[in-house]
Protein backbone atom coordinates (compact mmCIF):
# COMPACT_ATOMS: atom_id res chain seq x y z
CA UNK A 1 0.00 0.00 0.00
CA UNK A 2 0.90 3.71 -0.42
CA UNK A 3 0.91 5.79 2.10
CA UNK A 4 1.68 9.65 2.10
CA UNK A 5 2.88 11.61 5.25
CA UNK A 6 2.36 15.16 5.10
CA UNK A 7 4.60 16.38 7.95
CA UNK A 8 7.84 15.30 8.97
CA UNK A 9 8.41 16.20 12.72
CA UNK A 10 8.23 13.75 15.03
CA UNK A 11 4.75 12.27 14.63
CA UNK A 12 5.73 12.05 10.75
CA UNK A 13 8.93 11.21 10.26
CA UNK A 14 9.34 8.34 13.16
CA UNK A 15 4.99 7.11 11.98
CA UNK A 16 6.31 7.51 8.32
CA UNK A 17 9.68 5.36 8.74
CA UNK A 18 7.75 2.57 10.50
CA UNK A 19 5.26 2.26 7.71
CA UNK A 20 7.66 1.71 5.80
CA UNK A 21 9.38 -0.44 8.17
CA UNK A 22 6.64 -2.75 7.97
CA UNK A 23 6.75 -2.72 4.19
CA UNK A 24 4.27 -0.18 2.92
CA UNK A 25 5.73 2.16 0.27
CA UNK A 26 5.45 5.72 2.16
CA UNK A 27 6.21 9.11 0.95
CA UNK A 28 7.06 11.45 3.47
CA UNK A 29 6.30 15.07 2.73
CA UNK A 30 7.45 18.65 4.28
CA UNK A 31 7.44 22.16 2.99
CA UNK A 32 10.86 22.89 4.58
CA UNK A 33 12.89 21.96 1.98
CA UNK A 34 16.42 22.21 3.64
CA UNK A 35 14.63 19.55 6.14
CA UNK A 36 14.04 17.11 3.06
CA UNK A 37 17.59 18.24 2.04
CA UNK A 38 19.00 16.65 5.33
CA UNK A 39 16.68 13.79 5.21
CA UNK A 40 17.97 12.92 1.94
CA UNK A 41 21.78 12.97 3.18
CA UNK A 42 20.63 11.20 5.80
CA UNK A 43 20.48 13.81 8.53
CA UNK A 44 17.77 13.29 11.14
CA UNK A 45 15.93 16.85 12.08
CA UNK A 46 15.34 15.55 16.03
CA UNK A 47 17.33 13.32 17.97
CA UNK A 48 15.81 9.97 18.51
CA UNK A 49 17.56 6.95 19.42
CA UNK A 50 17.16 4.62 16.56
CA UNK A 51 15.50 7.01 14.05
CA UNK A 52 18.62 7.56 11.58
CA UNK A 53 19.53 3.70 11.21
CA UNK A 54 15.76 2.96 10.37
CA UNK A 55 15.36 5.94 8.10
CA UNK A 56 18.37 4.84 6.27
CA UNK A 57 17.56 1.26 5.81
CA UNK A 58 14.18 1.73 4.32
CA UNK A 59 15.40 4.50 1.94
CA UNK A 60 18.13 2.24 0.72
CA UNK A 61 15.31 -1.04 0.29
CA UNK A 62 13.31 2.13 -1.78
CA UNK A 63 10.37 2.22 0.64
CA UNK A 64 10.61 5.45 1.86
CA UNK A 65 11.15 8.56 0.39
CA UNK A 66 11.14 12.28 0.56
CA UNK A 67 9.42 15.31 -1.21
CA UNK A 68 8.44 18.50 -1.05
CA UNK A 69 6.17 18.54 -3.88
CA UNK A 70 2.71 17.68 -2.16
CA UNK A 71 0.28 16.54 -5.22
CA UNK A 72 3.33 14.14 -6.47
CA UNK A 73 3.44 13.25 -3.12
CA UNK A 74 0.05 11.66 -2.35
CA UNK A 75 -0.06 10.49 -6.51
CA UNK A 76 -1.75 7.03 -5.69
CA UNK A 77 -1.89 6.87 -2.43
CA UNK A 78 -4.64 5.23 -0.13
CA UNK A 79 -4.16 6.35 3.10
CA UNK A 80 -3.08 10.22 3.35
CA UNK A 81 -1.80 10.77 7.33
CA UNK A 82 -1.98 15.03 8.08
CA UNK A 83 0.92 14.96 11.02
CA UNK A 84 1.85 18.50 10.90
CA UNK A 85 2.05 20.67 14.20
CA UNK A 86 -0.85 21.82 16.21
CA UNK A 87 0.94 24.59 18.71
CA UNK A 88 -0.97 26.93 21.21
CA UNK A 89 -2.32 29.67 19.49
CA UNK A 90 -0.95 32.39 21.10
CA UNK A 91 -2.79 34.10 23.62
CA UNK A 92 -5.67 31.64 24.41
CA UNK A 93 -4.21 28.38 24.17
CA UNK A 94 -6.07 26.69 21.61
CA UNK A 95 -4.56 24.29 19.37
CA UNK A 96 -3.69 26.08 15.98
CA UNK A 97 -5.32 24.32 13.31
CA UNK A 98 -4.07 26.65 10.81
CA UNK A 99 -1.56 23.85 9.27
CA UNK A 100 -3.66 20.82 9.66
CA UNK A 101 -6.60 23.03 7.50
CA UNK A 102 -3.90 24.23 4.76
CA UNK A 103 -2.79 20.37 4.30
CA UNK A 104 -6.36 19.18 3.51
CA UNK A 105 -7.21 21.95 0.99
CA UNK A 106 -3.99 21.03 -0.73
CA UNK A 107 -4.57 17.39 -0.69
CA UNK A 108 -8.45 18.00 -2.15
CA UNK A 109 -7.44 19.66 -4.78
CA UNK A 110 -4.49 17.62 -5.75
CA UNK A 111 -6.36 14.47 -5.07
CA UNK A 112 -6.61 11.87 -8.63
CA UNK A 113 -7.96 9.20 -6.49
CA UNK A 114 -10.08 7.81 -3.89
CA UNK A 115 -8.32 7.79 -0.30
CA UNK A 116 -8.67 7.94 3.55
CA UNK A 117 -7.35 11.19 5.20
CA UNK A 118 -6.27 10.49 8.59
CA UNK A 119 -5.26 13.12 11.02
CA UNK A 120 -2.58 11.96 12.89
CA UNK A 121 -1.45 15.12 14.45
CA UNK A 122 -3.27 15.69 18.00
CA UNK A 123 -6.27 17.52 16.98
CA UNK A 124 -9.53 19.00 18.82
CA UNK A 125 -12.74 16.76 18.55
CA UNK A 126 -14.65 18.16 15.78
CA UNK A 127 -11.55 19.25 13.48
CA UNK A 128 -12.33 15.82 11.64
CA UNK A 129 -15.62 17.33 10.76
CA UNK A 130 -13.61 20.78 9.80
CA UNK A 131 -11.19 18.76 7.15
CA UNK A 132 -14.00 17.32 5.77
CA UNK A 133 -15.87 20.19 4.97
CA UNK A 134 -12.62 21.51 3.51
CA UNK A 135 -11.93 18.60 1.68
CA UNK A 136 -15.44 18.38 0.03
CA UNK A 137 -15.54 22.28 -0.53
CA UNK A 138 -12.24 21.08 -3.06
CA UNK A 139 -14.39 19.48 -5.48
CA UNK A 140 -12.62 16.39 -5.59
CA UNK A 141 -14.40 14.15 -7.63
CA UNK A 142 -12.87 11.07 -5.79
CA UNK A 143 -14.25 9.24 -2.28
CA UNK A 144 -12.27 10.46 0.02
CA UNK A 145 -12.91 9.15 4.08
CA UNK A 146 -11.75 11.40 6.98
CA UNK A 147 -10.37 9.09 9.79
CA UNK A 148 -9.01 10.33 13.26
CA UNK A 149 -5.64 7.94 14.30
CA UNK A 150 -4.19 9.87 17.26
CA UNK A 151 -0.38 8.75 18.34
CA UNK A 152 0.53 7.71 21.47
CA UNK A 153 4.81 7.74 20.87
CA UNK A 154 6.96 8.95 23.55
CA UNK A 155 9.59 11.21 22.63
CA UNK A 156 13.04 9.13 22.93
CA UNK A 157 11.23 5.54 22.73
CA UNK A 158 9.19 6.60 19.75
CA UNK A 159 9.85 3.56 17.88
CA UNK A 160 9.68 0.89 20.17
CA UNK A 161 5.84 2.91 21.21
CA UNK A 162 5.15 2.84 17.57
CA UNK A 163 5.99 -0.90 17.23
CA UNK A 164 4.45 -2.31 20.05
CA UNK A 165 1.56 0.25 20.83
CA UNK A 166 -0.62 -0.42 23.99
CA UNK A 167 -3.77 -0.06 21.49
CA UNK A 168 -4.10 1.58 18.13
CA UNK A 169 -7.22 4.02 18.11
CA UNK A 170 -9.14 4.57 15.11
CA UNK A 171 -12.01 6.89 14.38
CA UNK A 172 -13.44 6.25 11.53
CA UNK A 173 -17.17 7.01 10.14
CA UNK A 174 -17.44 4.26 7.09
CA UNK A 175 -16.22 0.89 6.35
CA UNK A 176 -14.24 2.19 3.45
CA UNK A 177 -11.95 4.21 6.38
CA UNK A 178 -12.45 1.36 8.30
CA UNK A 179 -10.62 -1.30 5.60
CA UNK A 180 -8.11 1.30 4.22
CA UNK A 181 -6.93 1.63 8.67
CA UNK A 182 -6.83 -2.06 8.90
CA UNK A 183 -4.90 -2.58 6.04
CA UNK A 184 -2.39 -0.31 7.26
CA UNK A 185 -2.33 -1.79 10.52
CA UNK A 186 -2.26 -5.49 9.63
CA UNK A 187 1.30 -6.47 10.49
CA UNK A 188 0.28 -4.78 14.24
CA UNK A 189 -2.48 -6.36 14.06
CA UNK A 190 -1.13 -9.67 13.05
CA UNK A 191 1.35 -8.76 16.04
CA UNK A 192 -1.75 -8.85 18.25
CA UNK A 193 -1.94 -4.97 19.28
CA UNK A 194 -5.45 -4.43 20.30
CA UNK A 195 -6.98 -1.69 17.70
CA UNK A 196 -9.76 0.10 19.06
CA UNK A 197 -12.47 1.17 16.41
CA UNK A 198 -13.97 4.23 17.37
CA UNK A 199 -16.56 7.01 15.82
CA UNK A 200 -13.70 10.16 14.67
CA UNK A 201 -15.15 12.66 17.49
CA UNK A 202 -14.17 9.84 20.33
CA UNK A 203 -10.78 9.49 18.85
CA UNK A 204 -10.01 12.67 18.82
CA UNK A 205 -11.18 13.08 22.33
CA UNK A 206 -9.24 9.59 23.33
CA UNK A 207 -5.95 11.21 22.21
CA UNK A 208 -6.28 14.26 25.13
CA UNK A 209 -7.89 12.58 27.51
CA UNK A 210 -5.42 10.24 27.69
CA UNK A 211 -2.61 13.31 27.87
CA UNK A 212 -4.43 14.96 30.46
CA UNK A 213 -5.22 11.61 32.59
CA UNK A 214 -1.35 10.54 32.68
CA UNK A 215 -0.53 14.92 33.33
CA UNK A 216 -3.04 14.30 36.17
CA UNK A 217 -0.81 10.96 37.52
CA UNK A 218 2.09 12.87 37.53
CA UNK A 219 1.06 16.15 39.23
CA UNK A 220 -1.03 13.69 41.99
CA UNK A 221 2.15 12.45 42.76
CA UNK A 222 4.20 15.26 42.71
CA UNK A 223 1.89 16.97 45.10
CA UNK A 224 1.99 13.53 47.30
CA UNK A 225 5.87 14.09 47.60
CA UNK A 226 5.85 17.22 48.77
CA UNK A 227 2.90 15.69 51.60
CA UNK A 228 5.79 13.43 52.41
CA UNK A 229 8.30 15.52 52.42
CA UNK A 230 6.36 17.36 55.21
CA UNK A 231 5.12 14.52 56.80
CA UNK A 232 8.31 12.78 56.90
CA UNK A 233 7.42 9.65 54.17
CA UNK A 234 9.47 8.47 51.20
CA UNK A 235 7.45 9.39 48.21
CA UNK A 236 8.82 6.41 46.35
CA UNK A 237 7.54 3.93 49.04
CA UNK A 238 4.12 5.84 48.37
CA UNK A 239 4.64 5.34 44.44
CA UNK A 240 5.14 1.61 44.71
CA UNK A 241 2.53 0.86 47.08
CA UNK A 242 -0.25 2.51 45.62
CA UNK A 243 1.16 1.36 41.68
CA UNK A 244 0.90 -2.20 43.12
CA UNK A 245 -2.83 -1.53 42.84
CA UNK A 246 -3.82 -3.13 39.51
CA UNK A 247 -6.37 -0.27 39.14
CA UNK A 248 -4.12 2.26 39.60
CA UNK A 249 -0.72 0.68 37.69
CA UNK A 250 2.97 1.85 38.57
CA UNK A 251 3.94 3.76 35.20
CA UNK A 252 3.88 7.87 35.75
CA UNK A 253 4.10 7.54 39.15
CA UNK A 254 7.43 9.33 39.59
CA UNK A 255 7.96 12.03 41.35
CA UNK A 256 9.94 15.07 39.88
CA UNK A 257 10.25 18.86 38.76
CA UNK A 258 7.08 18.74 36.86
CA UNK A 259 5.99 17.71 33.57
CA UNK A 260 6.75 19.21 30.36
CA UNK A 261 8.01 18.41 26.54
CA UNK A 262 5.74 18.83 23.23
CA UNK A 263 2.49 17.63 24.40
CA UNK A 264 0.97 17.50 28.19
CA UNK A 265 1.64 21.06 28.26
CA UNK A 266 -0.60 22.55 24.81
CA UNK A 267 -2.82 19.27 25.17
CA UNK A 268 -4.32 20.03 28.36
CA UNK A 269 -4.40 23.61 27.75
CA UNK A 270 -6.32 22.76 24.50
CA UNK A 271 -8.72 20.57 26.21
CA UNK A 272 -9.58 22.89 28.43
CA UNK A 273 -10.26 25.06 25.92
CA UNK A 274 -12.85 22.33 24.49
CA UNK A 275 -14.09 22.28 27.78
CA UNK A 276 -14.73 25.98 27.92
CA UNK A 277 -16.11 26.60 24.61
CA UNK A 278 -18.70 23.41 25.60
CA UNK A 279 -19.30 24.52 28.84
CA UNK A 280 -18.26 21.02 30.00
CA UNK A 281 -15.80 22.37 32.63
CA UNK A 282 -12.64 19.82 33.87
CA UNK A 283 -11.63 21.12 36.89
CA UNK A 284 -9.59 18.44 37.98
CA UNK A 285 -7.22 19.56 34.57
CA UNK A 286 -7.53 23.29 35.40
CA UNK A 287 -5.92 22.33 38.71
CA UNK A 288 -3.10 20.15 37.24
CA UNK A 289 -1.89 23.04 34.80
CA UNK A 290 -2.21 25.37 37.86
CA UNK A 291 -0.42 22.91 39.54
CA UNK A 292 2.64 22.04 37.18
CA UNK A 293 3.20 25.96 36.33
CA UNK A 294 3.97 26.94 39.80
CA UNK A 295 6.11 23.96 40.59
CA UNK A 296 8.61 24.80 38.02
CA UNK A 297 9.52 27.68 39.76
CA UNK A 298 8.98 26.02 43.11
CA UNK A 299 11.75 23.37 41.89
CA UNK A 300 14.15 26.48 41.41
CA UNK A 301 13.61 27.95 44.82
CA UNK A 302 14.42 24.83 46.02
CA UNK A 303 17.68 25.08 44.89
CA UNK A 304 18.33 28.52 46.51
CA UNK A 305 16.63 26.99 49.58
CA UNK A 306 19.83 24.36 49.20
CA UNK A 307 22.10 27.49 49.00
CA UNK A 308 21.01 28.75 52.31
CA UNK A 309 18.02 30.98 50.89
CA UNK A 310 17.27 34.09 49.11
CA UNK A 311 20.17 36.39 50.68
CA UNK A 312 22.72 33.55 50.51
CA UNK A 313 21.60 32.49 47.17
CA UNK A 314 22.88 35.73 44.80
CA UNK A 315 26.15 35.69 43.76
CA UNK A 316 26.45 32.07 44.03
CA UNK A 317 27.33 29.59 41.50
CA UNK A 318 24.81 26.73 40.54
CA UNK A 319 25.68 23.58 38.18
CA UNK A 320 22.39 22.54 36.44
CA UNK A 321 23.04 18.81 34.92
CA UNK A 322 20.21 18.38 32.43
CA UNK A 323 18.04 20.50 30.77
CA UNK A 324 15.49 18.95 28.20
CA UNK A 325 12.44 18.15 29.39
CA UNK A 326 13.26 14.72 29.60
CA UNK A 327 16.65 12.27 28.54
CA UNK A 328 16.61 10.90 25.08
CA UNK A 329 15.51 13.82 23.55
CA UNK A 330 16.93 17.25 22.83
CA UNK A 331 13.61 18.78 23.24
CA UNK A 332 13.57 21.95 25.49
CA UNK A 333 10.05 22.78 24.84
CA UNK A 334 8.31 23.54 28.60
CA UNK A 335 11.16 22.11 30.13
CA UNK A 336 11.10 22.64 33.96
CA UNK A 337 14.58 23.27 33.27
CA UNK A 338 13.61 26.55 31.64
CA UNK A 339 11.54 27.83 34.62
CA UNK A 340 14.34 26.82 37.44
CA UNK A 341 17.37 28.73 35.29
CA UNK A 342 15.13 31.85 35.51
CA UNK A 343 14.35 31.58 38.90
CA UNK A 344 17.71 31.12 39.94
CA UNK A 345 18.89 33.88 37.47
CA UNK A 346 16.28 36.13 39.00
CA UNK A 347 18.09 35.33 42.58
CA UNK A 348 21.31 36.73 41.14
CA UNK A 349 22.58 32.66 41.22
CA UNK A 350 24.71 32.06 38.28
CA UNK A 351 24.43 29.47 36.63
CA UNK A 352 26.51 26.95 34.23
CA UNK A 353 24.70 23.94 32.70
CA UNK A 354 25.39 20.79 30.82
CA UNK A 355 22.77 18.46 28.79
CA UNK A 356 24.10 15.70 26.76
CA UNK A 357 21.90 16.45 23.62
CA UNK A 358 19.73 19.35 24.87
CA UNK A 359 22.06 22.40 24.85
CA UNK A 360 22.14 23.95 21.50
CA UNK A 361 18.08 24.10 21.81
CA UNK A 362 18.80 25.11 24.84
CA UNK A 363 21.14 28.56 24.42
CA UNK A 364 18.51 30.74 22.98
CA UNK A 365 15.84 29.56 25.66
CA UNK A 366 18.54 30.51 28.88
CA UNK A 367 21.24 33.19 27.40
CA UNK A 368 22.53 33.91 30.90
CA UNK A 369 23.20 30.69 31.35
CA UNK A 370 26.64 29.14 30.68
CA UNK A 371 26.67 26.14 28.71
CA UNK A 372 29.32 23.59 29.21
CA UNK A 373 31.13 20.83 27.90
CA UNK A 374 30.81 17.98 30.50
CA UNK A 375 28.87 17.82 33.84
CA UNK A 376 32.57 18.16 35.50
CA UNK A 377 33.13 21.46 33.84
CA UNK A 378 29.69 22.58 35.07
CA UNK A 379 30.04 21.66 39.05
CA UNK A 380 34.20 23.09 39.00
CA UNK A 381 33.24 25.78 42.01
CA UNK A 382 30.02 25.66 42.14
CA UNK A 383 27.84 26.14 45.50
CA UNK A 384 25.05 23.63 44.21
CA UNK A 385 24.51 21.03 42.20
CA UNK A 386 20.82 20.21 40.36
CA UNK A 387 20.13 17.43 38.54
CA UNK A 388 16.80 17.86 36.56
CA UNK A 389 17.22 15.70 33.71
CA UNK A 390 17.58 11.69 34.61
CA UNK A 391 19.89 11.13 31.59
CA UNK A 392 21.82 7.88 32.30
CA UNK A 393 25.16 10.24 32.21
CA UNK A 394 24.47 11.61 35.18
CA UNK A 395 23.23 8.51 37.23
CA UNK A 396 26.75 7.17 37.86
CA UNK A 397 28.60 9.83 38.43
CA UNK A 398 31.98 10.08 40.20
CA UNK A 399 30.76 11.53 43.35
CA UNK A 400 34.37 11.68 44.63
CA UNK A 401 35.48 13.72 41.57
CA UNK A 402 32.30 16.32 42.09
CA UNK A 403 32.88 16.56 45.86
CA UNK A 404 36.55 18.00 44.67
CA UNK A 405 35.33 20.00 42.21
CA UNK A 406 32.41 22.02 43.97
CA UNK A 407 32.67 24.64 45.97
CA UNK A 408 30.30 23.06 48.36
CA UNK A 409 29.11 19.14 48.30
CA UNK A 410 25.09 20.21 47.62
CA UNK A 411 23.50 18.27 45.67
CA UNK A 412 19.57 18.87 44.59
CA UNK A 413 18.59 16.06 42.91
CA UNK A 414 14.94 16.81 41.00
CA UNK A 415 14.91 12.89 39.98
CA UNK A 416 15.73 11.11 42.76
CA UNK A 417 18.57 9.00 40.81
CA UNK A 418 20.61 8.79 43.77
CA UNK A 419 19.96 6.71 47.14
CA UNK A 420 19.95 9.64 50.09
CA UNK A 421 21.88 7.54 52.92
CA UNK A 422 25.01 7.17 50.03
CA UNK A 423 25.16 10.37 49.20
CA UNK A 424 25.04 11.59 52.30
CA UNK A 425 27.94 8.98 53.27
CA UNK A 426 30.20 10.39 50.80
CA UNK A 427 30.04 13.75 53.14
CA UNK A 428 27.22 15.98 50.72
CA UNK A 429 24.04 17.74 51.64
CA UNK A 430 21.76 16.04 49.74
CA UNK A 431 17.86 17.17 48.67
CA UNK A 432 15.70 15.54 46.46
CA UNK A 433 11.80 15.23 45.96
CA UNK A 434 9.25 14.00 48.59
CA UNK A 435 11.65 12.27 50.77
CA UNK A 436 11.75 13.69 53.82
C1 LIG B 1 3.62 12.09 25.96
C2 LIG B 1 2.83 10.78 26.17
O1 LIG B 1 3.50 9.96 27.13
C3 LIG B 1 2.71 9.99 24.86
O2 LIG B 1 1.89 8.86 25.06
C4 LIG B 1 2.07 10.92 23.82
O3 LIG B 1 1.98 10.27 22.55
C5 LIG B 1 2.89 12.17 23.66
O4 LIG B 1 2.97 12.83 24.93
C6 LIG B 1 2.22 13.03 22.63
O5 LIG B 1 1.08 13.46 22.88
O6 LIG B 1 2.74 13.17 21.51
P1 LIG B 1 6.22 12.72 25.76
O7 LIG B 1 5.76 14.15 25.80
O8 LIG B 1 7.19 12.31 24.70
O9 LIG B 1 4.94 11.74 25.57
O10 LIG B 1 6.89 12.40 27.14
P2 LIG B 1 6.58 11.56 28.44
O11 LIG B 1 7.53 10.44 28.53
O12 LIG B 1 5.16 11.25 28.57
O13 LIG B 1 7.00 12.63 29.56
C7 LIG B 1 6.32 13.88 29.69
C8 LIG B 1 6.79 14.62 30.89
O14 LIG B 1 6.32 14.01 32.07
C9 LIG B 1 8.30 14.70 31.05
O15 LIG B 1 8.62 16.02 31.45
C10 LIG B 1 8.61 13.70 32.14
O16 LIG B 1 9.75 13.99 32.86
C11 LIG B 1 7.37 13.81 32.99
N1 LIG B 1 7.10 12.60 33.80
C12 LIG B 1 6.72 11.44 33.19
C13 LIG B 1 7.20 12.66 35.17
O17 LIG B 1 7.56 13.72 35.75
N2 LIG B 1 6.91 11.55 35.91
C14 LIG B 1 6.53 10.38 35.33
O18 LIG B 1 6.26 9.42 36.08
C15 LIG B 1 6.44 10.33 33.94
Amino acid sequence: MKIAMVGSGYVGLVSGACFADFGHDVVCIDKDQSKIDRLHEGVMPIYEPGLAELVGANVKAGRLSFTTDLAEGIRGASAIFIAVGTPSRRGDGHADLSFVYAVAKEVGEALENDAVVVTKSTVPVGTGDEVERILAASGTSHRVSVVSNPEFLREGAAIGDFKRPDRIVIGAEDDFGREIMREVYRPLFLNESPILFTSRRSSELIKYAANAFLATKITFINEMADLCEKVGANVQDVSRGIGMDNRIGSKFLHAGPGYGGSCFPKDTLALLKTAEDYESPVRIVEAVVKTNDSRKRAMGRKVIDALGGMDAARGKKVALLGLTFKPNTDDMRDSPAIAIAQTLVDAGVKVAAYDPEGMEQARPLMPEVAMTESPYEAIEGADAIAIVTEWDAFRALDLARVKELAKAPVLVDLRNIYQPDDVRALGFTYASIGRG
